[in-house]
């Protein structure tokens, strides 16, 4: 497998040497393309000596006249666009990704990504008025209408002294996403999975709501994940900033109502339901047509709505795989089992919510897998990774494993030497030696 990993100038270029390395460990033979900016960040002998190449930093190189010989066409951007099973480019600056939407190719970097046919990857990194600003979204737009996968940027504290999105996605995160785009994994490929995402908002009067902190990052994460290990996605998202995979199917609601309705609507044709969603459980039995005027205190009268995964559980058809998320704060694994039995789904994604920094709103989140057999132990990453380790223990639902698992200290002679697990039941085979 061969990656050319573009990297263009911005603060964030030092981490293009992390992502090297992630690739190399995976066996990926790397090539390293440089903009001219790119090289005032960072010395183009650190990539050469990661690579062992001589890292492609201007169009200008000398024709190799032998390469003609070696089949190859003597002109470097064609030959290395043609070499190369993907490319990616981290950190793509507002200024790389504008040349892609549009096709400017005036260096070498803008030169192959209009010479190559392999799948494309941008990581973008950049100010975060810039990362908002309209002609960059516009650019985004673009190009991921043309199918180029963008590694969306974190939030946090940026280089330029700012607070806010445009931080680059982590290096191994990038890795994982040119992993998938190497079909690595197209473990999904069949499947059907229905994703919902975000909070739902129920509306006190025209311009108030009662909603939750939820942004959907952990939906969105998980929908591109399936995605890209071949699943077709449908993502029914409550209200929020992200954008959606390129090729998934968006049902965009605001309220648990339409969720459910849309859910309800939907979850026929999937073979996989995941609820990340963090739906309302109550909703204003009021609503006022005017703005509520402030006069004192006043009490608010809620209803339950409906638990859009109990019903789903009831409707499920055979096959159906079924996963819940549980957003707790206090004895997590106490509520999460409950939840489980009380819900009736195949498994759970428990999050401990209270802990800062982690989960709702935030890029990283740690979770544990409960079944009713297993609680496997995600720690702390990135959500998009944490959206491959889901999938990966919901693949381990379909199909049998096998375990070793040493039963009964006063019987050492009894072990279980293999423990069958499927959504519905779990058979254990004793065996006595
Ligand atoms: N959920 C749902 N419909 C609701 C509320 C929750 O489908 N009206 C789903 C969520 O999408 C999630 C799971 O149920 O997959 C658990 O949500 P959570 O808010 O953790 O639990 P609740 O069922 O609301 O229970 P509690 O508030 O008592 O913790």
């Amino acid at each position: 497998m061969r990656v050319t990993v573009g990297v263009s100038g911005g603060i964030a270029a030092y981490k293009a040497a992390e992502l090297v390395r992630a690739l190399q460990r995976q066996d990926v033979e790397v090539h390293v393309v440089m903009t001219e900016s790119a090289c005032r960040f960072v010395q183009p002998l650190t990539f050469a000596a990661l690579t062992g190449h001589r890292v492609i930093t201007s169009l200008w190189n000398e024709i190799d006249a032998g390469s003609a010989a070696a089949g190859q066409s003597g002109i470097e951007h064609i030959d290395e666009a043609q070499w190369a099973d993907v490319l990616v480019v981290a950190p793509a600056t507002a200024n790389i990704l504008a040349k892609f939407a549009h096709g400017i190719a005036d260096d070498f970097l803008s030169t192959m990504y209009l010479a190559t046919n392999a799948p494309v990857l941008v990581a973008p990194a950049m100010n975060v008025n810039m990362w908002e600003h309209p002609a960059t979204r516009a650019n985004l737009e673009i190009l991921r209408q043309r199918g180029v996968r963008v590694v969306e940027p974190g939030a946090g504290d940026l280089a330029c002294g700012m607070v806010g999105a445009g931080r680059m996605a982590e290096p191994e995160t990038i890795a994982d996403a040119v992993l998938n785009a190497l079909g690595r994994r197209h473990d999904l490929a069949g499947e059907i999975v229905l994703v919902t995402a975000a909070g739902t908002r129920e509306a006190l009067d025209p311009v108030r709501f009662l909603g939750n902190r939820s942004s959907g990052k952990m939906g969105y994460a998980l929908a591109d994940a399936a995605e890209s290990r071949g699943a077709k996605v449908i993502l029914i998202s409550g209200p929020s900033a992200l954008h959606p995979p390129a090729h998934c199917e968006v049902a965009k609601v605001t309220t648990a109502d339409q969720m459910r309705e849309a859910v309800l609507e939907r979850m026929a044709e999937a073979t996989l339901v995941i609820k990340a969603a963090a739906v309302a459980d109550y909703r204003p039995v009021n609503f006022s047509g005017q703005k509520l005027k402030r006069s004192g205190p006043i009490t608010l009268e809620l209803a339950p709505t409906e638990d859009i995964l109990a019903e789903v559980v009831r409707r499920r058809r055979p096959g159906q795989l079924i996963v819940g998320f549980a957003a707790e704060t206090e004895n997590s694994m106490e509520n999460g089992r409950a939840k489980l039995l009380r819900k009736g789904v195949d498994a759970i994604v428990v999050n401990d919510v209270s802990a800062e920094g982690v989960g709702i709103d935030a890029d990283v989140n740690a979770a544990t897998f409960l079944t009713s057999t297993t609680a496997i132990e995600l720690p702390e990453m990135p959500k998009r990774k944490l959206a491959d380790r889901i999938l990966d223990e919901i693949l381990t639902l379909r199909r049998p494993r096998s375990l070793v698992v040493e039963l009964d200290e006063e019987t050492p002679q009894q072990k279980v030497l293999s423990e069958s697990v499927s959504p519905a039941s779990v058979q254990r085979q004793l065996i006595v030696e």
